[in-house]
């Protein structure tokens, strides 16, 4: 989808956004310790794309920090970006596509993309994780948060229609884009949240 489409979407609703999940509490326990598995020993530049308001760019900051990482959460919506600066200080925020990122080849050790690649359309989504490849260190770590479906397709997010995607189908984009899995992990529908799945790869 159109990033101006998508930023202008997130932008209009960003208070309410910030107010009901720009919060740790809000990360499933589970999901945290896999992020950290995944995300937790890198060295070098790590960065969240699509970081919204920027809890878990600060909490990957705090754990890594001291170990060598550089972390930095990137959004196109400048609202985030400016809360979490604000909220955040220590930490590096800056407003931009996670389709159009400068990093030079090879330079990236991590990227957490929490639900950021939902609005990607499934024609672009190989191109985007081209990208991510391109920028990532061989060996260098992706995890990926996203909608569990059965097929996909477009649904419509609170916010702006969004895809789910089939597991299995997502790894095998993964796979062609030079990534290989490492962990995978699902869960289904929980009270109003829709059925999770989560990637970890490691570019090959
Ligand atoms: C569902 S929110 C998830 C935000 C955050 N990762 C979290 O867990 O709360 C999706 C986020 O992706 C951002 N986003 C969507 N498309 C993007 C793009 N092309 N480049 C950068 N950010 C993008 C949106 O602005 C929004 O902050």
């Amino acid at each position: 989808m159109n990033p101006d489409v998508v930023q202008r979407a997130y932008s209009a609703l960003a208070d309410r956004y910030v107010e009901t999940l720009g919060t740790m509490d809000v990360v499933h326990p589970d999901d945290l310790r896999l992020i950290e598995r995944h995300l937790g020993r890198r060295r070098g530049p790590v960065l969240d794309l699509g970081c919204g308001p920027g809890h878990l760019t600060a909490h990957l900051h705090e754990h890594l920090h001291a170990a060598g990482a550089d972390v930095t959460g990137i959004d196109l919506v400048p609202e985030f970006v400016a809360h979490a600066r604000a909220i955040y200080p220590g930490v590096r925020f800056e407003v931009g596509s996670l389709t159009g990122l400068d990093r030079p080849d090879g330079t990236v050790a991590g990227v957490l993309a929490w639900y950021s690649l939902i609005h990607v359309e499934p024609a672009d989504l190989d191109t985007v994780l081209a990208q991510l490849r391109r920028m990532l260190t061989p060996g260098g770590s992706l995890v990926v948060g996203f909608f569990d479906g059965e097929v996909c397709e477009p649904f419509a997010h609170t916010v702006i229609t969004a895809h789910r995607w089939p597991i299995d189908e997502f790894v095998r984009r993964l796979s062609a884009a030079g990534f290989e899995e490492v962990e995978r992990a699902q869960r289904g529908q929980e009270g109003r949240r829709r059925p999770h799945a989560v990637v970890a790869a490691r570019a090959v």
